[in-house]
Protein backbone atom coordinates (compact mmCIF):
# COMPACT_ATOMS: atom_id res chain seq x y z
CA UNK A 1 0.00 0.00 0.00
CA UNK A 2 0.95 3.65 -0.39
CA UNK A 3 1.82 5.79 2.77
CA UNK A 4 2.38 9.33 3.03
CA UNK A 5 3.67 10.91 6.00
CA UNK A 6 3.59 13.91 7.27
CA UNK A 7 6.10 15.95 8.81
CA UNK A 8 7.01 19.45 10.18
CA UNK A 9 8.84 21.94 6.83
CA UNK A 10 12.21 21.21 6.72
CA UNK A 11 12.30 17.41 8.11
CA UNK A 12 11.49 16.02 5.26
CA UNK A 13 14.76 14.75 4.63
CA UNK A 14 15.52 13.29 8.11
CA UNK A 15 11.73 11.40 7.59
CA UNK A 16 12.75 9.97 4.51
CA UNK A 17 15.99 8.41 6.44
CA UNK A 18 13.94 7.14 8.83
CA UNK A 19 11.42 5.90 6.48
CA UNK A 20 14.18 4.21 4.67
CA UNK A 21 15.53 2.47 8.02
CA UNK A 22 12.23 1.12 8.22
CA UNK A 23 12.18 -0.63 4.94
CA UNK A 24 9.91 1.37 3.05
CA UNK A 25 9.99 1.23 -0.91
CA UNK A 26 10.22 3.86 -3.28
CA UNK A 27 10.10 7.06 -1.02
CA UNK A 28 9.58 10.38 -2.01
CA UNK A 29 10.10 13.34 -0.87
CA UNK A 30 7.06 15.89 -1.02
CA UNK A 31 6.36 19.53 1.04
CA UNK A 32 5.93 18.65 4.59
CA UNK A 33 5.21 14.72 3.65
CA UNK A 34 7.13 12.00 2.19
CA UNK A 35 5.19 9.22 0.38
CA UNK A 36 6.62 5.47 0.32
CA UNK A 37 5.41 2.32 -0.73
CA UNK A 38 4.80 -0.84 2.20
CA UNK A 39 2.43 -2.96 4.14
CA UNK A 40 0.70 -2.95 7.15
CA UNK A 41 4.03 -4.34 8.79
CA UNK A 42 5.98 -0.84 7.88
CA UNK A 43 2.05 1.70 8.58
CA UNK A 44 2.39 -0.20 12.32
CA UNK A 45 6.15 0.31 12.34
CA UNK A 46 5.79 4.02 11.43
CA UNK A 47 3.00 5.29 13.96
CA UNK A 48 5.44 3.05 16.54
CA UNK A 49 9.12 4.14 15.32
CA UNK A 50 9.06 7.58 13.59
CA UNK A 51 10.65 10.24 15.45
CA UNK A 52 9.82 12.70 12.94
CA UNK A 53 6.31 11.98 11.54
CA UNK A 54 3.32 13.89 12.48
CA UNK A 55 0.38 11.17 10.88
CA UNK A 56 0.92 8.36 8.84
CA UNK A 57 -2.02 8.76 5.80
CA UNK A 58 -3.40 5.92 3.56
CA UNK A 59 -4.40 7.90 0.04
CA UNK A 60 -8.23 6.29 -0.68
CA UNK A 61 -8.31 8.29 -4.03
CA UNK A 62 -7.52 12.07 -5.67
CA UNK A 63 -8.88 13.73 -8.04
CA UNK A 64 -8.38 17.66 -9.55
CA UNK A 65 -10.82 20.03 -8.12
CA UNK A 66 -12.00 24.00 -8.13
CA UNK A 67 -15.55 24.08 -7.16
CA UNK A 68 -17.68 22.89 -4.05
CA UNK A 69 -20.43 21.25 -6.11
CA UNK A 70 -17.76 19.13 -7.92
CA UNK A 71 -16.12 18.74 -4.44
CA UNK A 72 -19.07 17.09 -3.19
CA UNK A 73 -19.71 14.83 -6.34
CA UNK A 74 -16.05 13.35 -6.00
CA UNK A 75 -16.44 12.65 -2.33
CA UNK A 76 -20.02 11.08 -2.67
CA UNK A 77 -18.34 8.97 -5.86
CA UNK A 78 -16.49 7.29 -3.12
CA UNK A 79 -17.77 3.81 -1.78
CA UNK A 80 -17.97 4.93 1.90
CA UNK A 81 -20.06 1.59 2.97
CA UNK A 82 -16.10 -0.18 2.49
CA UNK A 83 -15.41 2.19 5.61
CA UNK A 84 -18.68 2.79 7.49
CA UNK A 85 -21.90 1.74 8.90
CA UNK A 86 -24.43 1.96 11.33
CA UNK A 87 -21.97 0.89 14.30
CA UNK A 88 -18.56 3.18 13.29
CA UNK A 89 -18.35 6.72 13.37
CA UNK A 90 -15.87 9.12 11.85
CA UNK A 91 -14.13 12.67 11.70
CA UNK A 92 -12.76 14.71 9.11
CA UNK A 93 -9.80 17.54 8.66
CA UNK A 94 -9.12 19.41 6.16
CA UNK A 95 -6.14 21.37 4.81
CA UNK A 96 -6.14 23.47 1.80
CA UNK A 97 -3.70 25.72 -0.74
CA UNK A 98 -6.32 25.99 -3.40
CA UNK A 99 -7.23 29.45 -4.41
CA UNK A 100 -10.66 28.50 -5.21
CA UNK A 101 -11.58 25.94 -2.49
CA UNK A 102 -10.25 28.03 0.26
CA UNK A 103 -11.98 26.92 3.60
CA UNK A 104 -11.08 24.17 5.29
CA UNK A 105 -13.87 24.27 7.77
CA UNK A 106 -16.33 24.34 4.27
CA UNK A 107 -14.56 21.90 2.70
CA UNK A 108 -15.35 19.78 5.72
CA UNK A 109 -18.83 20.38 6.01
CA UNK A 110 -19.04 19.30 2.01
CA UNK A 111 -17.42 16.26 2.40
CA UNK A 112 -19.58 15.10 5.82
CA UNK A 113 -22.43 15.93 3.41
CA UNK A 114 -21.88 13.76 0.84
CA UNK A 115 -20.69 10.58 2.78
CA UNK A 116 -23.71 10.79 5.17
CA UNK A 117 -25.59 11.48 2.06
CA UNK A 118 -24.37 8.26 0.21
CA UNK A 119 -24.99 6.40 3.74
CA UNK A 120 -28.53 7.59 3.94
CA UNK A 121 -29.43 6.72 0.09
CA UNK A 122 -27.78 2.74 1.26
CA UNK A 123 -30.22 2.61 4.29
CA UNK A 124 -33.99 1.70 3.75
CA UNK A 125 -34.34 3.87 6.87
CA UNK A 126 -32.94 6.74 6.05
CA UNK A 127 -29.92 6.13 9.26
CA UNK A 128 -26.60 7.39 8.94
CA UNK A 129 -23.37 6.98 11.10
CA UNK A 130 -22.49 9.29 13.23
CA UNK A 131 -19.37 11.89 13.74
CA UNK A 132 -17.17 11.70 16.49
CA UNK A 133 -14.32 14.01 16.62
CA UNK A 134 -12.68 12.95 19.51
CA UNK A 135 -12.00 8.73 18.98
CA UNK A 136 -13.54 8.04 15.63
CA UNK A 137 -13.57 4.70 13.97
CA UNK A 138 -12.23 6.54 10.93
CA UNK A 139 -10.30 9.91 10.61
CA UNK A 140 -10.54 11.08 6.92
CA UNK A 141 -8.35 14.02 6.27
CA UNK A 142 -8.90 15.97 2.91
CA UNK A 143 -5.76 17.92 1.28
CA UNK A 144 -6.09 20.17 -1.55
CA UNK A 145 -2.66 21.41 -2.78
CA UNK A 146 -2.06 24.44 -4.95
CA UNK A 147 -2.86 23.10 -8.36
CA UNK A 148 -6.00 21.45 -6.95
CA UNK A 149 -5.14 18.01 -6.81
CA UNK A 150 -7.33 16.91 -4.13
CA UNK A 151 -6.29 13.62 -2.19
CA UNK A 152 -8.61 11.64 0.79
CA UNK A 153 -6.78 9.95 3.00
CA UNK A 154 -7.18 7.27 5.97
CA UNK A 155 -5.39 8.37 9.02
CA UNK A 156 -4.15 5.49 10.62
CA UNK A 157 -3.04 7.82 13.28
CA UNK A 158 -6.04 9.87 14.57
CA UNK A 159 -4.16 11.87 17.54
CA UNK A 160 -0.85 13.56 16.05
CA UNK A 161 2.17 11.52 16.36
CA UNK A 162 4.20 14.31 18.54
CA UNK A 163 1.67 13.42 21.42
CA UNK A 164 4.00 11.02 22.71
CA UNK A 165 2.32 10.26 26.06
CA UNK A 166 5.07 11.18 28.02
CA UNK A 167 4.60 15.19 28.98
CA UNK A 168 2.67 15.76 31.34
CA UNK A 169 3.18 18.95 32.73
CA UNK A 170 3.86 21.67 29.76
CA UNK A 171 5.04 25.47 30.71
CA UNK A 172 5.70 28.54 28.35
CA UNK A 173 5.97 28.11 24.78
CA UNK A 174 7.35 24.29 24.86
CA UNK A 175 8.86 22.87 21.40
CA UNK A 176 7.23 20.51 19.74
CA UNK A 177 8.47 16.70 20.31
CA UNK A 178 8.63 15.87 16.82
CA UNK A 179 10.71 19.37 15.88
CA UNK A 180 12.65 18.22 19.04
CA UNK A 181 13.28 14.87 17.54
CA UNK A 182 14.19 16.38 13.84
CA UNK A 183 16.67 19.36 15.65
CA UNK A 184 18.50 15.88 17.33
CA UNK A 185 18.53 14.07 14.22
CA UNK A 186 19.85 17.55 12.11
CA UNK A 187 22.19 18.26 14.61
CA UNK A 188 24.42 15.15 13.65
CA UNK A 189 24.37 13.90 17.31
CA UNK A 190 25.31 9.84 17.46
CA UNK A 191 24.63 9.72 21.13
CA UNK A 192 28.55 9.19 21.72
CA UNK A 193 29.01 12.62 23.73
CA UNK A 194 27.42 14.63 26.36
CA UNK A 195 24.27 16.62 25.36
CA UNK A 196 22.68 19.86 27.42
CA UNK A 197 19.97 22.15 26.94
CA UNK A 198 20.75 25.21 29.34
CA UNK A 199 17.11 25.77 28.91
CA UNK A 200 15.28 23.26 28.62
CA UNK A 201 11.43 24.28 29.82
CA UNK A 202 9.28 20.80 30.09
CA UNK A 203 12.67 18.92 29.20
CA UNK A 204 11.41 18.20 25.68
CA UNK A 205 14.68 18.19 24.21
CA UNK A 206 16.21 16.20 26.50
CA UNK A 207 14.15 13.40 26.72
CA UNK A 208 13.98 13.21 22.50
CA UNK A 209 17.27 13.15 22.85
CA UNK A 210 17.28 9.85 25.65
CA UNK A 211 14.67 8.67 23.64
CA UNK A 212 16.78 8.59 20.78
CA UNK A 213 19.85 7.67 22.07
CA UNK A 214 18.88 4.39 24.40
CA UNK A 215 16.66 3.25 21.17
CA UNK A 216 13.43 3.93 23.42
CA UNK A 217 11.00 3.26 20.33
CA UNK A 218 9.08 7.12 20.21
CA UNK A 219 5.66 5.80 20.79
CA UNK A 220 6.45 4.12 23.87
CA UNK A 221 4.45 5.70 26.27
CA UNK A 222 1.50 6.14 24.18
CA UNK A 223 -1.34 3.66 24.13
CA UNK A 224 -3.58 4.30 21.47
CA UNK A 225 -3.67 4.97 17.52
CA UNK A 226 -5.95 4.87 14.58
CA UNK A 227 -5.74 2.07 13.12
CA UNK A 228 -6.61 -0.05 16.45
CA UNK A 229 -10.11 1.00 15.86
CA UNK A 230 -10.30 -0.87 11.80
CA UNK A 231 -11.84 -3.89 11.11
CA UNK A 232 -8.48 -5.12 9.76
CA UNK A 233 -6.33 -4.30 12.96
CA UNK A 234 -3.94 -7.45 13.56
CA UNK A 235 -3.43 -7.61 17.03
CA UNK A 236 -0.96 -10.23 17.00
CA UNK A 237 1.43 -8.49 14.36
CA UNK A 238 1.23 -5.22 16.67
CA UNK A 239 2.18 -6.81 19.51
CA UNK A 240 5.63 -8.53 17.78
CA UNK A 241 6.22 -4.99 16.19
CA UNK A 242 5.99 -3.47 19.06
CA UNK A 243 7.99 -6.32 21.46
CA UNK A 244 10.62 -6.45 18.71
CA UNK A 245 11.11 -3.04 18.89
CA UNK A 246 11.28 -2.90 22.76
CA UNK A 247 13.83 -5.39 22.60
CA UNK A 248 16.39 -2.66 20.86
CA UNK A 249 16.23 -0.55 24.16
CA UNK A 250 19.83 -0.26 25.30
CA UNK A 251 20.71 -0.15 28.76
CA UNK A 252 23.47 2.72 28.89
CA UNK A 253 24.05 5.83 26.77
CA UNK A 254 25.68 8.89 27.09
CA UNK A 255 25.13 11.80 30.09
CA UNK A 256 21.63 14.01 29.15
CA UNK A 257 21.56 17.37 30.89
CA UNK A 258 18.87 19.61 31.39
CA UNK A 259 18.33 23.14 33.31
CA UNK A 260 16.44 25.98 33.31
CA UNK A 261 16.25 29.17 36.02
CA UNK A 262 12.41 29.15 36.18
CA UNK A 263 11.51 27.34 39.36
CA UNK A 264 7.83 25.63 37.75
CA UNK A 265 9.59 25.05 34.49
CA UNK A 266 12.41 22.61 36.50
CA UNK A 267 8.92 20.92 38.16
CA UNK A 268 7.53 20.44 34.71
CA UNK A 269 11.06 18.87 33.24
CA UNK A 270 11.37 16.71 36.50
CA UNK A 271 8.06 15.35 36.23
CA UNK A 272 7.97 14.34 32.99
CA UNK A 273 11.23 13.00 33.19
CA UNK A 274 10.17 11.00 35.76
CA UNK A 275 6.70 9.94 34.40
CA UNK A 276 8.73 8.57 31.36
CA UNK A 277 11.03 6.52 33.89
CA UNK A 278 14.04 8.91 32.53
CA UNK A 279 14.98 9.83 35.32
CA UNK A 280 18.19 7.62 35.84
CA UNK A 281 18.94 8.62 32.16
CA UNK A 282 18.56 12.77 32.60
CA UNK A 283 19.89 15.06 35.14
CA UNK A 284 17.84 17.85 35.46
CA UNK A 285 18.48 20.55 37.53
CA UNK A 286 17.04 24.02 38.49
CA UNK A 287 20.25 26.46 37.42
CA UNK A 288 20.49 29.70 34.75
CA UNK A 289 22.45 28.65 32.49
CA UNK A 290 25.49 30.93 33.41
CA UNK A 291 25.71 28.22 36.95
CA UNK A 292 25.82 25.02 35.31
CA UNK A 293 28.88 22.96 34.94
CA UNK A 294 29.92 21.17 31.42
CA UNK A 295 31.40 18.17 31.63
CA UNK A 296 34.73 18.15 29.30
CA UNK A 297 34.46 18.47 25.67
CA UNK A 298 33.22 17.35 23.11
CA UNK A 299 29.61 18.40 24.02
CA UNK A 300 26.70 19.27 22.48
CA UNK A 301 24.41 21.62 23.51
CA UNK A 302 20.35 22.29 22.02
CA UNK A 303 18.37 24.85 22.81
CA UNK A 304 15.70 27.02 22.59
CA UNK A 305 16.06 30.38 24.60
CA UNK A 306 13.21 32.27 25.04
CA UNK A 307 11.53 35.06 22.43
CA UNK A 308 9.15 37.06 23.40
CA UNK A 309 7.75 39.33 20.59
CA UNK A 310 6.72 42.18 23.30
CA UNK A 311 10.67 42.35 24.74
CA UNK A 312 11.56 45.58 24.08
CA UNK A 313 14.70 45.26 21.27
CA UNK A 314 17.25 46.46 23.99
CA UNK A 315 16.51 43.84 26.45
CA UNK A 316 16.55 40.66 23.60
CA UNK A 317 20.00 42.13 21.95
CA UNK A 318 20.92 42.00 25.85
CA UNK A 319 20.10 38.70 26.77
CA UNK A 320 21.12 37.30 23.31
CA UNK A 321 24.76 38.66 24.10
CA UNK A 322 24.30 37.13 27.43
CA UNK A 323 23.59 33.58 25.80
CA UNK A 324 26.43 34.15 23.73
CA UNK A 325 29.18 34.85 26.03
CA UNK A 326 28.14 31.68 28.66
CA UNK A 327 28.64 29.42 25.49
CA UNK A 328 31.77 31.09 24.68
CA UNK A 329 33.17 30.59 28.49
CA UNK A 330 31.90 27.57 29.63
CA UNK A 331 31.56 25.30 26.40
CA UNK A 332 34.80 25.60 24.95
CA UNK A 333 34.63 22.76 22.71
CA UNK A 334 31.29 22.29 22.30
CA UNK A 335 29.26 22.20 19.41
CA UNK A 336 25.68 24.82 20.26
CA UNK A 337 22.76 24.34 17.93
CA UNK A 338 19.93 27.26 18.71
CA UNK A 339 16.80 27.73 17.75
CA UNK A 340 15.15 30.84 17.65
CA UNK A 341 12.26 32.76 14.93
CA UNK A 342 14.29 36.12 15.82
CA UNK A 343 17.01 36.41 13.51
CA UNK A 344 17.93 39.79 14.65
CA UNK A 345 18.30 38.50 17.97
CA UNK A 346 20.40 35.32 17.46
CA UNK A 347 23.20 38.07 15.25
CA UNK A 348 23.66 39.47 19.41
CA UNK A 349 24.82 36.12 20.27
CA UNK A 350 27.99 37.45 18.72
CA UNK A 351 29.29 34.12 17.46
CA UNK A 352 30.20 32.98 13.85
CA UNK A 353 27.73 30.48 12.79
CA UNK A 354 28.69 27.93 10.84
CA UNK A 355 25.03 26.23 9.39
CA UNK A 356 21.78 27.57 9.27
CA UNK A 357 19.02 25.49 8.85
CA UNK A 358 15.13 26.98 8.23
CA UNK A 359 12.69 24.71 10.36
CA UNK A 360 9.02 25.85 10.86
CA UNK A 361 8.11 25.81 14.78
CA UNK A 362 4.33 25.46 13.88
CA UNK A 363 3.44 28.39 11.21
CA UNK A 364 6.44 30.38 12.92
CA UNK A 365 9.51 30.36 10.58
CA UNK A 366 12.71 29.61 12.42
CA UNK A 367 16.58 29.42 11.72
CA UNK A 368 18.43 26.23 13.61
CA UNK A 369 21.97 27.44 13.60
CA UNK A 370 25.19 25.56 14.34
CA UNK A 371 28.06 27.78 16.29
CA UNK A 372 31.77 25.49 16.62
CA UNK A 373 32.28 26.73 20.09
CA UNK A 374 36.05 26.82 19.45
CA UNK A 375 39.26 29.00 20.18
CA UNK A 376 38.43 31.98 17.74
CA UNK A 377 34.39 31.36 17.41
CA UNK A 378 34.20 35.38 18.59
CA UNK A 379 33.14 37.01 15.94
CA UNK A 380 35.36 39.62 14.39
CA UNK A 381 34.04 43.36 14.24
CA UNK A 382 32.25 43.74 10.22
CA UNK A 383 31.56 39.93 9.78
C1 LIG B 1 11.16 28.54 25.00
S1 LIG B 1 11.38 27.91 26.60
C2 LIG B 1 12.07 26.32 26.30
C3 LIG B 1 11.00 25.32 26.02
C4 LIG B 1 11.47 23.89 26.07
N1 LIG B 1 12.33 23.55 24.94
C5 LIG B 1 10.28 22.96 26.14
O1 LIG B 1 10.10 22.15 25.23
O2 LIG B 1 9.49 23.06 27.07
C6 LIG B 1 12.77 28.79 27.20
C7 LIG B 1 13.17 28.48 28.63
O3 LIG B 1 14.36 29.20 28.94
C8 LIG B 1 14.36 29.46 30.34
N2 LIG B 1 15.36 30.50 30.62
C9 LIG B 1 15.32 31.83 30.34
N3 LIG B 1 16.46 32.44 30.74
C10 LIG B 1 17.25 31.48 31.28
C11 LIG B 1 18.55 31.47 31.85
N4 LIG B 1 19.26 32.57 31.95
N5 LIG B 1 19.06 30.28 32.29
C12 LIG B 1 18.34 29.15 32.20
N6 LIG B 1 17.07 29.10 31.67
C13 LIG B 1 16.55 30.24 31.22
C14 LIG B 1 12.91 29.86 30.60
O4 LIG B 1 12.62 29.69 31.98
C15 LIG B 1 12.16 28.88 29.68
O5 LIG B 1 11.73 27.75 30.39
Amino acid sequence: MQLVVKTFQGLEQILADELRALGATQIKILQRAVSCVGDKRLMYRANYELRTGLRVLVPITSFKTKHENHFYKKVKEVDWSKYLDLEKTFALNAVTSSKYLTHSRYLVHKAKDAILDQMRDLDPLRRRPSIDTSRPTWRFHIYINRDNLCTLYLDSSDETLYKRGYRKAVGVAPISEVLAAGMIALSGWKADCPLIDPMCGSGTIPMEAAMYAYNIPAQYFREEFGFMRWDDFDAELWEEIKTTANAKIKESGPAIFGSDKDVEAFKNALLNVETAELHQKIDITWRAMARRHAPEPPGIIIFNPPYDERMPEEDIAQFYKYIGDVMKQHYTGYDAWIISSNRTALKHLGLRTSKKIILFNGPLECRFQHYELYRGTRKQKGE
